[in-house]
């Protein structure tokens, strides 16, 4: 059946595939992630994330994310009233979201580094008893309510004329890594610890002496393996 060299796809398109899936992977893949799961039940009709998802009509509601359009990276993220002590794995998964809403849980503390890489969040509810992730400078406007928080318009950490203004070291410029979080990137030519090395990292001397080492280590052995077969 079929014409000659039809027989299945050939390598570049298994070599497409396997990009493509890695694109979907890296993009949070979406509704199908294990956190849009992490509570039964949809989204809550009531909450900040299925409003923002009913008024943008590219979005739309998968379990208890509002994903976009495929991949599907998770722009809302509801886990409300679902018992949580502490939040679900694949949270991280979650990184791009716009809006997450974290109310009606047992949630006892939330550490900062769990935010870390969610530079597009402008609005997060939580109970009542939890500070704002990255602490209450880290955002324009808190309000609460009679059980919850909501922190909104998440500050920029690397804004010398705000109150956050963060020092990094010389030669390297600062980038915004999360509510209040920030990440210090070497400009230029610099690298390596605090930026202090100049020059390109010598990527090529690096390898050659590391498969040097690997093929002297593997002849060694191999030796070693035939004198000990001769013996016996
Ligand atoms: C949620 O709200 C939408 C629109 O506001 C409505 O169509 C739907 O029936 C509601 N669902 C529930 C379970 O209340
Ligand atoms: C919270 O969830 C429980 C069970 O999952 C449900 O019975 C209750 O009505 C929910 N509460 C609110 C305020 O949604
Ligand atoms: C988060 O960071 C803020 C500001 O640095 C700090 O006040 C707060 O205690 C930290 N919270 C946690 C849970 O580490
Ligand atoms: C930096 O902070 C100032 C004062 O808080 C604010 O007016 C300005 O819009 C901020 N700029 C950016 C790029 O965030």
């Amino acid at each position: 059946m079929g014409c000659p060299g039809a027989s299945g796809p050939g390598p570049r398109a298994w070599v497409l595939r396997l990009l493509l899936g890695l694109a979907a992977w890296r993009g949070g893949a979406g509704g199908r992630s294990p956190v849009c799961g992490c509570c039964p039940g949809p989204a809550r009709n009531g909450s900040s994330v299925a409003s923002y998802c009913r008024a943008h009509p590219a979005l739309e509601l998968r379990g208890r994310c509002c994903v976009g359009p495929e991949p599907g990276a998770i722009v809302g993220l509801d886990l409300g009233n679902c018992s949580l002590t502490l939040l679900c794995a694949g949270f991280p998964d979650a990184s791009a979201a716009v809006v997450i809403d974290l109310t009606e849980n047992p949630l006892e503390n939330i550490p900062n580094a769990s935010f870390q890489g969610f530079t597009r969040l402008q609005s997060i509810s939580l109970p009542l008893a939890l500070e704002c992730p990255g602490g209450s400078m880290a955002w324009d406007r808190i309000t609460t309510h009679s059980d919850s928080r909501t922190c909104q318009g998440q500050r920029n950490p690397c804004n010398s004329s705000g109150e956050l203004a963060w020092l990094c070291p010389e030669n390297s410029l600062c980038s915004p890594d999360g509510p209040g979080l920030v990440q210090c990137l070497c400009s230029g030519s610099y690298h390596g610890y605090k930026c202090l090395r100049e020059g390109t990292f010598p990527m090529l001397l690096f390898y050659g002496i590391l498969g040097a080492v690997t093929t002297t280590l593997s002849l060694l052995a191999w030796g070693t393996q035939r004198r000990k077969a001769k013996a016996s």
